[in-house]
């Protein structure tokens, strides 16, 4: 046994188990509005965070000595203060990098662990609407700060010829579309266009159709209960799956039905979370987040449905490539990538 390792280990599964908590305390400020209180970058004391939120004082002192202990506040004189990079994360709903919405995903993911733990020990299913519901709303949240950010401004634009067709008047499918963010933020850039949103989960079907009301998008847009191998028309230009496909059981029948559904010289955008092709190069802080989740969600869900591929989350693009090739498609190719996303086209 060498010590020194030991030491080592051992300081990082308290950095892990402190990161874990904290994660805890994010989805209670978040709750709560101390981020937001503080958005304005004016240091306070406790008690005047305590009043501003009319939240207990003494709670809320003890809630920003964690903060101030993570470095998600900084702490001088009695006074805390978040930083505008820390308010850009944590504070603000509609900054590209706000995770504090999308933490509570990770809640989901220890209120479902007897689920999970069932699902080892038997056929690895777990559907995707038997989580706890706060699943549903985290990932909407988790996933919209991107779509914000680059799905109008760099994804559409790198595909080919596919902007225009948006501009003039195109058909679109959002397949497995959940709460319906991508949906929205593309009915919202393309007035001409119409959409069609498409999952298999039912109250997400329901709360996509209120996002579209509230963001006075629903003339052009539509939603419906349907698997994706089984939604309705087949004149589309541009059918889209964001971070869905490799939670399905059959991607390849998805990749298929997809290739019916779409006009000759259609396109399928395919967004999938950022991975390489081999584990050992995903041996990283991003593949250890999306291993850990798509252990939890994305697999059990994959071998609850027919099929049962199992893609995970980390599939990588040669592995999506060949569910396309196999689907019929010709050509596939990598249009854009960030830190997080694949963002992969697919031509008929
Ligand atoms: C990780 S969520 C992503 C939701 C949404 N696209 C987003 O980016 O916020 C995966 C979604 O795929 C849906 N889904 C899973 N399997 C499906 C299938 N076979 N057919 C249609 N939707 C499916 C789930 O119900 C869930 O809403």
């Amino acid at each position: 046994m060498d010590e020194a390792k030991l030491h080592e280990f051992m300081g990082k599964l308290v950095g892990d188990m402190g990161g874990a908590a904290m994660m805890a305390s994010v989805i209670v400020g978040e709750e709560l509005g101390f981020y937001r209180a503080m958005a304005d970058g004016v240091a306070v004391t406790s008690d005047e965070l305590a009043k501003r939120t009319q939240c207990n004082p003494r709670l809320v002192r003890e809630w920003l000595s964690a903060q101030a202990a993570s470095g998600y506040v900084e702490h001088t004189d009695g006074k805390f203060q978040l930083p505008p990079e820390q308010a850009m994360a944590l504070a603000h709903e509609d900054s590209p990098v706000f995770v504090a919405g999308g933490a509570v995903v990770l809640a989901s993911m220890f209120l479902d662990k007897d689920k999970v733990v069932a699902a080892f020990r038997g056929n690895g299913g777990l559907a995707w609407g038997d989580h706890h519901p706060c699943m549903f709303s985290g990932t909407e949240r988790f996933f919209r700060p991107g779509y914000r950010a680059n799905l109008v401004s760099s994804w559409l634009p790198a595909l080919e010829g596919v902007v225009p067709k948006l501009e003039q008047g195109a058909k679109v499918a959002d397949v497995g579309c959940g709460h319906g963010a991508s949906t929205v933020v593309m009915a919202q850039a393309y007035p001409n266009s119409r959409f069609f949103g498409f999952d298999l989960h039912k109250a997400s079907v329901e709360t996509a159709k209120q996002r579209a009301t509230d963001a006075g998008v629903a003339d052009r847009v539509q939603f419906a209960e349907a698997a994706a191998k089984a939604y309705p028309h087949h004149d589309y230009d541009l059918v889209c799956f964001f971070d869905c496909l490799h939670d399905m059981g059959d991607p390849i029948g998805a990749a298929r039905h997809a290739f019916a559904a779409l006009k000759p010289g259609g396109t399928v955008l395919l967004v999938e979370p950022f991975a390489n092709d081999r584990l050992e190069q995903n041996l990283n802080p991003v593949g250890r987040m999306f291993y850990a989740a798509s252990t939890f969600v994305c697999t059990p869900n994959s071998l609850s449905q027919e099929v049962g591929l199992g893609l995970g989350a980390q599939a990588g693009e040669a592995r999506l490539r060949a569910v396309f090739l196999e689907a019929g498609f010709q050509r596939f190719r990598r249009a854009a990538e960030t830190p997080f996303n694949l963002v992969l086209e697919a031509r008929k």
